[in-house]
């Protein structure tokens, strides 16, 4: 049923008739699989796209969808970059690394404890996707040493190897450049006719309700306060950029009364919430400069 929805999602519009559907093969905190219908609007047509960039991939589900040309995809978190480049490379080798993984609690521990130092590039992609399909709400989080961290999800009957999904996935990915990387530097050649999609963690709207830290360090104002200049920069070199954040008054501040940024309210489902109340819809916003 999940995937029935998924696919009728990747439907949305017909950017890429000669596209073949793909979709996320991974959870990600924040992943946009569900906003991809109230962003379509504002997407550039494909065929104006020189070269796409999307810098905070995470799950990748922007991605997935257009699969607009000539991409560089990246993410700080460097597992997660090696895990893309295997699917892109050696997908038969991932798939058959991840057949033996069972939804069993004390086998999931006993992976979780695995040195990844030890295991082959593909099992190590395989214990990233294994360990993301059934630990907790699908959060990837990591304790001061670089460790996975997440407890066991409890899941009733996870699809621990998708194997469709991630032939679709390395399709799309090939020709794809993969770079384990900060934002800035992921973007510092991006020229006229390029689009950069940027989905940073998001500004906290109070000091505590945020879930800002997805790898070893969060992203903190200071980074958002960069990251707008790098829109900013961009802009002046005659980019398209898109941008989603948070209604928080600090993306205001940043982005508001500021042509040509446009603002657009975009109503969400908060998904990673370990309180079930406070999952119910929130505004986000998507800001871009054409
Ligand atoms: C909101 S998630 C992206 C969600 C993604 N668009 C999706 O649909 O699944 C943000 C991502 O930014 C990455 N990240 C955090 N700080 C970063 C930085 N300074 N440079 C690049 N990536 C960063 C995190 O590892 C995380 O994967």
């Amino acid at each position: 049923m999940k995937d029935e929805r998924l696919a009728s999602q990747s439907k949305i519009q017909n950017p890429k008739s000669k596209i073949q559907n793909a979709a996320p093969f991974l959870k990600w905190a924040g992943g946009k699989q569900r906003l991809l219908a109230q962003y379509q609007d504002y997407f550039p047509p494909r065929h104006t796209v020189r070269r796409y960039f999307e810098p905070f991939i995470g799950g990748a589900a922007v991605f997935f969808h257009y699969q607009f040309p000539r991409a560089t995809l990246s993410d700080k978190n460097d597992k997660l970059i090696e895990a893309y480049r295997m699917v892109q490379q050696n997908v038969d080798g991932v798939i058959r690394a991840l057949q033996p993984h069972r939804n069993d609690a004390d086998y999931f521990y006993a992976v979780r404890a695995q040195n990844p130092a030890d295991l082959s590039p593909a099992e190590r992609a395989a214990r990233l996707i294994y360990l993301n399909k059934i630990c907790y709400n699908g959060l990837y989080r990591e304790n001061s040493r670089g460790e996975f961290n997440v407890p066991f999800g409890r899941y009733k009957n996870p699809t621990i190897c998708h194997e469709s999904r991630l032939r679709a996935a390395a399709r799309a990915l090939q020709g794809a450049r993969l770079l384990a990387a900060d934002f800035e530097e992921t973007v510092a050649d991006a020229q006229e006719g390029d689009f950069v999609y940027f989905d940073p963690p998001y500004a906290p709207l109070s000091a505590t309700s945020s879930f800002t830290s997805y790898s070893k360090d969060g992203f903190t104002v200071a980074d958002q306060k960069r990251l707008a200049a790098v829109v900013a920069d961009l802009t002046a070199r005659d980019c398209r950029v898109m941008l989603s954040n948070s209604s928080a008054p600090l993306v205001y501040e940043l982005y508001d009364g500021r042509p040509p940024y446009r603002l657009i309210k975009i109503q969400a489902r908060r998904n990673i919430n370990s309180k079930a109340n406070k999952r119910g819809p929130v505004k986000e916003l998507l800001i871009i400069n054409y």
